[in-house]
């Protein structure tokens, strides 16, 4: 069966949506305030400021803790990542990342000419990039594509990785793209900026921990030099949403209960999809504990291919995604289920895959 288009699954008001790892809990009051009187004042008639507003920019760095750093707000994570590639990648040698990982950021580079190197990594012990791996490949003027927390694994770069990755990359002069989309949900982030301030990106989302993927907001951070080269010719020269901006603004203001529940919500979610899969025993989750709001159950021993096992959970009304869309090597073998969502639609994806397993066992 062809995979549903996102306007057709837009058009089943009862979905559960669990496969594109957005945040589905009620918008914190702040926000909804925020967004309310940006629209009565009909705010989006005007254009933003085109760096994005001062005041969020300060407090996305705050927010990182990156001192000296400057924010540029672009459309989503996803426009400052395609604004680095369209900068950096025709100058660049390679662009390095991983197998799983995020296609976008590859396919921008190689629209450009450069080669992209995927690295395997599902089979690793620890399920993400080593220093050694890229040290084998890398060249002069390379790109490290690093997704940390990794969207669809759910593993985390400790510091001391980092810290042997960085060491690679300064000894090749290549650029590091940290891509912190996930960062909210895990214990204990590093960012590499914080090691390799001088060629280092950091991208940055609201549309995840924050749940405004609707609006289009996030950044880049780096330092003013490497903010200034990206912005010669931005993408965005007429800014990002006003509103969206405004969300952003309130969201990060006061942000501490709000992360509190999001993660106990997301925690609990976890735990319950782990539960399931090691109670039936229909496939076994690949990274645990996940640091992000999401996880991959490997589905090999299932028999069935993970496009077949995510159809028929969209057919009991719960969308989660195949691995074929973020990876070529493994993606036949694994699904992945996100996790910031209601309580409720956790536990219907936990009767959806009890039912399958049982189905699938009566075969
Ligand atoms: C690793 C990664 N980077 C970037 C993005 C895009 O984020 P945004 O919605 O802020 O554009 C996603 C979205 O799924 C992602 O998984």
């Amino acid at each position: 069966m062809p995979a549903p288009t996102f306007e057709e699954l837009l058009a089943r008001p009862g979905l559960a949506w669990m496969g594109q790892n957005t945040t589905h809990l009620p918008t914190p009051p702040a926000v909804v305030d925020a967004i309310e009187s940006s629209v009565a004042a009909r705010e989006f008639q005007l254009y933003a400021p085109p760096a994005g507003f001062e005041r969020l920019r300060e407090l996305i760095v705050a927010d990182l803790g990156l001192v000296g750093s400057d924010a540029w707000l672009t459309d989503g994570a996803v426009g400052g990542l395609r604004q680095i590639c369209a900068v950096l990648g025709s100058q660049a040698s390679v662009l390095v990342t991983s197998d799983p990982g995020w296609p976008w950021p590859g396919r921008f580079v190689e629209s450009v000419g450069t080669p992209v190197i995927a690295l395997p990594i599902y089979e690793q012990p620890d399920h993400r990039l080593t220093a050694a791996q890229i040290a084998e490949v890398i060249e002069p003027g390379a790109i490290i594509y690093l997704i940390d927390p990794l969207n669809p694994l759910g593993s985390l770069y400790p510091r001391e990785e980092l810290e042997a990755i960085v060491e690679v990359a300064r000894a090749a002069d290549a650029w590091i793209i940290h891509d912190a989309t996930y960062r909210h949900f895990a214990e204990g982030h590093t960012l590499v900026a914080d090691l390799y301030p001088e060629r280092t990106f950091t991208t940055y989302s609201f549309s995840k921990w924050l749940g405004l993927a609707g609006f289009r907001v996030g950044a880049v951070v780096a330092i003013p030099e490497l903010i200034r080269m990206l912005t010669r010719l931005p993408s965005n020269p007429l800014g990002s949403s006003i509103v969206g901006q405004r969300a952003a603004i309130a969201g990060l203001s006061d942000p501490g209960a709000w992360l509190a529940e999001l993660r106990s919500v997301n925690r609990r979610n976890l735990e319950a999809v782990e539960r399931v899969v090691a109670e039936t025993g229909f496939g076994h989750v690949v990274v645990s504990p996940s640091q992000a709001n999401l996880l991959a159950i490997d589905v090999v021993d299932t028999g069935l291919h993970s496009e077949a096992v995510c159809d028929a959970i969209l057919e009991r009304d719960v969308f989660i995604r195949p691995g074929t869309y973020q990876s070529p090597l493994f993606g036949e073998r694994f699904v992945k289920v996100s996790t910031s969502v209601p309580e409720a639609w956790a536990d219907r994806f936990v009767a959806a895959w009890a039912e399958l397993a049982a189905e699938s066992a009566a075969r």
